[in-house]
């Protein structure tokens, strides 16, 4: 199973990309998987404009770093959305990638093209803040749901961590790192996810 990481913080080494790194080492404990990390922050990403092109065709006509990322997208057998919480949100970095792919909802939606349909595929939002309240990863959650459903996979459950706010914060929490590391075990080895 391929597993590909979309990582939308700008923080090199920070909490997002420690939980994205102990959750690959967590799948990788289990034979046949292979994990590939896109950064999006380096990338050229431009927003969506709208342009309505891709109503048509199926295609984005933005000529980007994210005409790689389709192919990727398309390719994995399991994707997971890492992202901090910005104002509520997932991070600009990785919402530009998830508003590209409405070349993909254009496809599902009004051109009837599907793509590996039945494949059993899942998305996973792993997402972190720095602060505790209820409805923090609601705007995420919510907006990787409605990803997982324009790239036809199943949305499977979030891991979420809160109350960690420096880089280095999650790295200091062994509980919360072992947790992270069982997530991936249990997603690769089939055990459901509680
Ligand atoms: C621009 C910005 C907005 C943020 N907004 C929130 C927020 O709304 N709620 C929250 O709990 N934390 C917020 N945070 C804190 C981050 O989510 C938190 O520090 C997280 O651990 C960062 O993850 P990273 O190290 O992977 O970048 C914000 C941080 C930044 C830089």
């Amino acid at each position: 199973m391929h597993n590909l990481f979309i990582l939308g913080s700008p923080r090199v080494n920070g909490n997002s990309e420690t939980m994205a790194k102990t959750v690959a080492n967590g799948l990788m404990q289990e034979p046949g998987n292979s994990v590939e990390f896109i950064y999006l922050n380096p990338l050229n990403i431009k927003p969506c404009q709208a342009c309505g092109s891709c109503s048509s065709t199926g295609d984005c006509i933005i000529e980007d770093d994210m005409s790689d990322l389709y192919q990727k997208t398309d390719d994995a057998d399991r994707l997971f959305f890492v992202s901090p919480i910005y104002f509520y949100a997932l991070s600009a970095q990785i919402k530009s990638y998830v508003d590209r792919c409405q070349a993909r909802w254009s496809r599902k939606y009004l051109l009837g093209q599907r793509y590996r349909q039945g494949e059993n595929r899942t998305g996973y939002l792993l997402s972190c803040a720095s602060t505790s309240g209820d409805k923090l990863f609601e705007g995420s959650i919510l907006a990787i749901k409605c990803l997982c459903d324009t790239l036809d996979i199943e949305y499977g459950n979030p891991l979420l961590i809160r109350n960690v706010e420096s880089r280095k914060a999650l790295q200091n929490l062994p509980d919360e790192l072992a947790n992270c590391e069982q997530f991936g075990v249990k997603i690769a080895s089939g055990q459901p996810l509680s």
